[in-house]
């Protein structure tokens, strides 16, 4: 199954990029699923409906959140209706809509998505490793589901890796977002899952992750608080992963990077 995941839209510039670019990313990469983290979209803060299902119509077959989640409170109640948009499994029980979702592609072909929240320096949430092991537990990689893609939205590269490493050979990729700075540590993992800590943001790098960088440096340089941030607004980079796994066994088979616009250095998988 070829999978194109792009890691956290931010605000018109990423939008714009995004809803620009996939249709044909999607048709020169003959991806199978795509998947995009667009807690940001909504001006640096969460994801208003019209824009998830903007983000739907250009190509996105499941939408992920994070922390954002609920920036635009409209979003708790389209989140129900609309089960490709997920968010972390592991906030309390409650919340609303899931963690994770079965995609039944035209083929036959069954993908699980799902996505999880780290806990080191952020938010408190219920546990994502036990969390994650349960769901996985519903599920056989390569018999039930011939793919299971997951996305780790956390800030701490060891809790990302920590979580990669306890889930090896279970799933077919491991994708960090939340940083919204591409890691250049994409590599397949002793057991076969793909990992890469962190896909990078669709949004403009001439910023600080995203947000206008002269109001966001102001805030480390004093207490004060100053004008509520905005995104920047200049081109965006596209930033993703691709990976390539066996449909028999789940596992991939390769993972590479995916940069496009801006001011980031291209790159692009080989067909
Ligand atoms: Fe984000
Ligand atoms: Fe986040």
């Amino acid at each position: 199954m070829r999978i194109l995941f792009l890691g956290d839209i931010v605000g018109r510039a990423g939008r714009d990029a995004v809803g620009a670019a996939l249709p044909n990313l999607r048709k020169t990469l003959a991806a199978d699923l795509v998947i995009v983290n667009a807690e940001n979209a909504s001006h640096g803060f969460g994801l208003a409906p019209a824009m998830a299902d903007a983000l739907f119509a250009a190509g996105a077959d499941v939408i992920t959140l994070g922390n954002h989640a609920w920036d635009r409170r409209e979003l708790a109640a389209y989140i129900e209706t609309h089960p490709r948009l997920i968010r972390p499994l592991n906030f309390p029980p409650g919340s609303p809509g899931h963690g994770s979702v079965t995609v039944d592609l035209a083929d036959g072909r069954r993908a699980l998505v799902l996505q999880a929240m780290g806990r080191l320096y952020m938010e408190l949430t219920d546990d994502p490793f036990r969390m994650t092991a349960e769901l996985l537990g519903k599920h056989r990689l390569g018999v039930t589901v011939q793919a299971v893609f997951a996305d780790f939205h956390a800030e701490a590269t060891s809790e990302k890796m920590a979580y990669a490493h306890s889930f090896d050979g279970r799933v077919s990729a491991v994708v960090g977002t939340h940083t919204h700075l591409p890691s250049a540590d994409h590599h397949i993992m002793e057991g076969g899952t793909a990992f890469q800590s962190d896909a990078g943001m669709c949004g403009d790098y001439d910023s600080v992750i995203g947000m206008e960088k002269a109001a966001a440096a102001a805030r480390f340089w004093r207490k004060i608080p100053g004008e509520r941030l905005g995104p920047a607004e200049g081109e965006a980079t596209i930033c993703g992963t691709f990976v390539e796994t066996s449909d028999t066994t789940g596992l991939a088979v390769r993972i590479e990077p995916v940069r496009a616009g801006g001011r980031l250095s291209p790159s692009m998988p080989s067909p």
